[in-house]
């Protein structure tokens, strides 16, 4: 039995709430604004929060069971970083108020900028723009003002490996650079080979994701970042996956010139669910004064009574405002209370933990699934979701399996130079019991594969919905409060 909509359920008379009465005389609404219905449902109190619990609960959520999606880092998130973003102070400020009014709130942006910037290795860091996606735009529009400025124009030309995740080539394109994709070895590394032959006077820049997106740190980072920089262009880091290096090594100290990081991976924002992001991006010396407009500065120092005065700065040769405002205050917030709840042990030990929990699963899996880029991983671990001797099954039949058994699916699909490939992130946020389990039903999924394939090819069998027209889904995207008429 279907359950009933909100709309189904509503029945004239019944009142959730009350209205106080009004307190200020009425005034007329402007004219075209007054409507004689207003469609809302009538239900009681309980009907709605009834209603409003049970859809809570029929979506998988990192709060009730496990989510191994690999690049998304679906990690718990400490609830501390909740309440402190919504702390009065931070949650009820405007960014128009005068900034003597919000010396705090200034102060939490100006020292993340400090920490993401010391974390990574880097002299700076803008913390306006929105996703990981939006800080490859922002990267992409630096390097084309740094040839600029250096009269560089025929630097046009943006390398970017075969494995990397489709917002790179995106916000490359966005800018104009003309797309070269770039070989990946039989380890899983830039083939050197293929580089060496595409790097020239027109070469604007490398966008590289290190560990990348099967899971392996780059072997030849040093070689591939010197090669660039003999041919004049810049390396561009997609720091998607820093959570497997957190204080282990520091891009920038390896010779990345940008990088962006998640902040809702790496730095305790739920990823996934359309959700805001952030995606601050932090620079080498030589690119400071192209950061966006603007950053927050000291404008007056301090001393022994008094705090410093912090406002904010325009870089000398920024790129411009890339966003509204100073980006999504309410991330900073968090992953500054991250930040500091871990200190630079407790960062590294997460990436140990998260790098130690995906080398046990892969360990666990590669006898019953095919490991391409068999090696030891870094945070997360590439599959095949296919067997020879199974005709039929495939990558998406494992993933909707998965549902049955209360786990989410991993990320599968890509990276597209795996075959129906299933990358895996436990993330350091679980213990031996879960992955165990994990590892179990994988086993279990694959010993069904052989013994009862319908059970694969029908699944979800348990799940409010069953598989759904996935282009469609994508495509057709209902978000309607009120039923259609
Ligand atoms: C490797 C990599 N790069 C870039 C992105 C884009 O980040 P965002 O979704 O925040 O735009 C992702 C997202 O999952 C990613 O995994």
């Amino acid at each position: 039995m279907t359950e009933p909509t909100i709309f189904e359920m509503s029945s004239p008379g019944r009142r959730g709430v009350k209205m106080p009465v009004s307190d200020v005389p009425e005034v007329a609404l402007p004219k075209g604004f007054e409507r004689q219905e207003l469609n809302f449902p009538e239900i009681s109190e309980l009907e709605a929060v009834r209603h409003f619990t049970r859809l809570s609960q029929l979506n998988h959520a990192i709060d009730t069971g496990f989510y191994p999606l690999g690049s998304c880092t679906m990690k718990y998130n400490p609830k501390i970083n909740e309440a402190t973003s919504r702390i009065s102070g931070f949650a009820n400020t405007h960014p128009l108020q005068p900034e003597d009014t919000v010396q705090g709130n200034l102060y939490l942006m100006y020292e993340l900028q400090k920490m993401l910037a010391e974390i990574g290795g880097f002299a700076g860091a803008t913390l306006q723009p929105a996703a990981g996606a939006h800080g490859e735009l922002v990267g992409a529009l630096m390097i084309h003002a740094y040839h600029k400025d250096r009269g560089d124009h025929q630097r046009v030309r943006m390398l970017i490996p075969d494995s990397a995740h489709g917002t790179n080539p995106a916000t490359s394109a966005m800018v104009g650079f003309e797309i070269v994709p770039l070989a990946t070895d039989a380890r899983g590394n830039v083939d050197l080979e293929n580089l060496k032959s595409l790097v020239d006077d027109r070469l604007a820049g490398l966008m590289l994701t290190n560990p990348n997106t099967l899971g392996l740190f780059d072997e030849n980072v040093e070689e591939v970042i010197k090669i660039v920089h003999d041919a004049g262009g810049l390396v561009y880091g997609d720091g998607a996956n820093m959570n497997a290096i957190l204080g282990v090594t520091q891009p920038g100290k390896i010779g990345f010139d940008i990088l962006h990081y998640n902040l809702h991976k790496t730095f305790s924002t739920p990823h996934g669910g359309g959700g805001p992001g952030s995606g601050p991006v932090m620079v080498a010396e030589r690119l400071l004064d192209f950061l966006p407009d603007p950053v927050v500065g000291i404008i007056e120092e301090g001393d022994d009574e008094n705090p410093p005065l912090y406002g904010l700065v325009s870089p000398a040769k920024t790129i411009g405002r890339i966003k509204a405002f100073h980006g999504h205050f309410g991330i900073h917030v968090r992953a500054f209370t991250y930040i500091s709840m871990l200190g630079a042990k407790g960062l590294r030990d997460a990436a140990e933990k998260a790098v130690l929990n995906a080398n046990y699963m892969q360990e666990k899996l590669k006898g019953s699934y095919t490991l391409p880029y068999d090696r030891s991983c870094m945070h997360e671990f590439v599959l095949e979701g296919f067997w020879d001797d199974v005709p039929g099954i495939q990558a998406l039949d494992i993933a909707k399996r998965l549902i049955d058994y209360g786990i989410h699916p991993p990320t599968n699909y890509f990276p597209l130079i795996v075959k129906e490939a299933l990358m895996i992130e436990p993330t350091e946020t679980e213990n031996l019991e879960t992955l165990d389990r994990f590892v179990e039903v994988m086993l279990k999924i694959a010993e069904e594969a052989r013994t009862q394939p319908e059970l694969l090819k029908n699944a979800p069998h348990h799940a409010p919905i069953k598989r759904a027209d996935e282009l469609k889904a994508a495509k057709e995207l209902v978000l309607r409060c009120y039923p259609k008429y």
